[in-house]
């Protein structure tokens, strides 16, 4: 069994608080065996080797960001996954290696769901949200921590988007954004903060949010996303480095159980 199906599998709820940087205000609870039944079985009820891809695809991420065995890299700490086009499964894989490193017990994570015009994080993970980083972004009186939630998977905390505003994706490029990224990461400072994000092709303000981060990791729909889209959202990125790229196996029919990771 992994380290994130034996953390969650013991459904603890305590919360994140007493692990995290600062305490969450609200605690959301997530159907945990929800969650597995659906991610980590395969359409006949077996166990799938997902948990297992998440732990290799986290490793040398956390290595990057706690300078284990290298130095750490700047900001490393902010991992932001992407991919060049919707649907290739940027937020599956960020909630999945957010997990997993929760799962690592020395590691508090902060998932922020940075989509903010399409948010799907709750979603996926069967909760409701209301303020988040827009809210943030909006009104600078208003601490991240006061949109922190925590949940009932010990240390895994998120972010939401927050209300719903017209210009949201064009605030993921603000000066606002900057300083709210500096203050989360003064918040948290021994956390790992994870960003679901919109797609590079879609809008240019997920490539000056990717300019903020230490390690972004690419997600590719394999077998569906051209070469070139790939190389052109890689051109995208300018100088931030890659620290990784997922080859999501994408399938339109999921039953059949044609997901997985590369
Ligand atoms: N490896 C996988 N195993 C199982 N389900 C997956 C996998 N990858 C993606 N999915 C599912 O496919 C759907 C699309 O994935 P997801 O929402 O993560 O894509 P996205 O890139 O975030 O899309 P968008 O650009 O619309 O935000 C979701 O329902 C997700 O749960
Ligand atoms: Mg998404």
């Amino acid at each position: 069994m992994s380290l994130m199906d034996r953390d969650m599998n013991k459904r603890t709820v305590d919360g994140v608080a007493g692990q995290m940087g600062a305490a969450p205000r609200r605690r959301l609870r997530i159907d945990v065996d929800g969650l597995k039944r659906r991610w980590f079985r395969d359409a006949k009820g077996e166990r799938t080797t997902l948990p297992r891809e998440f732990q290799e695809i986290k490793r040398p991420l956390l290595d990057a960001a706690l300078g284990r065995g290298m130095p750490a890299l700047a900001n490393g700490r902010r991992i932001m996954v992407t991919s060049a086009l919707p649907r290739e499964g940027k937020t599956f894989c960020s909630i999945n290696l957010a997990l997993s490193i929760a799962a690592e017990r020395d590691h508090g994570v902060v998932l922020v769901d940075a989509d903010v015009a399409r948010p799907s994080v709750p979603r996926e993970l069967g909760v409701r949200t209301d303020r988040g980083l827009i809210d943030c972004l909006l009104d600078d009186s208003l601490s991240p921590a006061e949109v922190v939630c925590g949940t009932n998977i010990k240390r895994f905390s998120i972010l939401p988007a927050g209300i719903r505003h017209r210009n949201a994706t064009e605030l993921l490029s603000s000066a606002a954004m900057s300083r709210f990224l500096d203050r989360l990461s003064r918040l948290y400072p021994d956390e790992i903060i994870v960003f679901d994000s919109p797609p590079l092709m879609v809008t240019s303000e997920s490539r000056v949010l990717a300019s903020h981060m230490g390690q972004i990791v690419l997600v590719v729909a394999a077998g569906e996303t051209p070469r070139d889209v790939v190389n052109e959202a890689i051109g995208k990125l300018g100088s931030t480095a890659i620290a990784g790229v997922v080859l999501n196996k994408m399938s339109a029919n999921r039953r059949a159980g044609y997901y997985g990771l590369y």
